[in-house]
């Protein structure tokens, strides 16, 4: 496959896992370990045609001390409301995505690329910091059996920026930090590129109180299904918002 320039300066200034091959990549130990740990589900989500392996209460560390649980903190394993809200979105409009890049920031188990995959986007890239994140994503593809999309395991924001048609962003709003460093990236991607920024948030207060409300326009509001309102501690809706700075 012939790589855009754009597609060169991602690959040499991070680390690129391209798993076509049914998970080749994958090392043998954290795929049984990330398949003993997780349960294959699709319900409870906005998503029912999506299925992701995620940390439920049928899973040993559900219930277990945290402190047992020997990687990083798995928000890889949690699809998140403001995820759910924009897969929802990309699955219901497909006109948004079809034929066009998508970059998806803070991917996680991967949904939202899943979704903007699903409804026919031309290129994607899947990203996030941490390596586990991009195993999921992996294992995540296979199950819905799609064809494995690029993931970039680094933090973008200190990358050079690309030209995306669209960048997605689902639950990245939740620490004050990373939402002003977003913010300042976001808006130099839309002054240089004009690229496409949607965001889905469920009302967080580092989102919901910060400067970037000036610049958002709703795009839509989903009720959240029960199982997520009790995994998120009584939020109830979970809105995409499109920036526009
Ligand atoms: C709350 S989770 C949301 C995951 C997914 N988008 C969803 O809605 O289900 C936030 C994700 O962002 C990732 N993350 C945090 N800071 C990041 C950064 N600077 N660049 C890329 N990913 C980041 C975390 O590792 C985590 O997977």
């Amino acid at each position: 496959m012939a790589l855009s320039p754009g597609w060169r300066a991602v690959r040499s200034s991070g680390f690129l896992l391209f798993p076509w091959g049914t998970g080749s990549l994958l090392d043998p130990k954290m795929k049984a370990f990330l398949e003993e740990n997780t349960e294959v589900t699709s319900s409870g989500t906005l998503t029912p045609e999506i299925q992701l392996r995620l940390l439920t209460p049928r899973c040993k560390f559900w219930w277990e001390r945290a402190d047992l649980w020997p990687l990083r903190d798995p928000y890889w394993a949690i699809y998140w409301p403001g995820g759910q809200a924009l897969s929802r979105y990309l699955l219901d409009n497909p006109d948004v995505v079809r034929g066009r890049s998508v970059l998806d920031i803070g991917s996680g188990c991967g949904a939202t690329a899943i979704a903007a995959k699903m409804s026919g986007a031309l290129r994607i890239l899947a990203n996030d910091i941490d390596p586990i994140a991009g195993m999921a994503i992996t294992l995540n593809c296979e199950l819905n059996q799609l064809n494995p999309f690029p993931i970039l395991i680094k933090n973008i924001l200190d990358l050079e920026q690309d030209k995306w048609d669209l960048v997605v962003l689902g639950d990245m709003f939740y620490d004050e930090d990373l939402a002003d460093s977003l913010l300042q990236w976001l808006k130099n991607c839309f002054e240089t590129h004009r690229t496409q920024v949607l965001i889905g948030d469920p009302g967080r207060p580092q989102f919901s109180g910060h400067s970037i409300q000036h610049q958002l326009h709703k795009v839509a509001e989903y009720s959240l299904p029960e199982p997520t309102r009790q995994d998120n501690n009584g939020l109830t809706t979970s809105t995409v918002w499109q920036f526009q700075p």
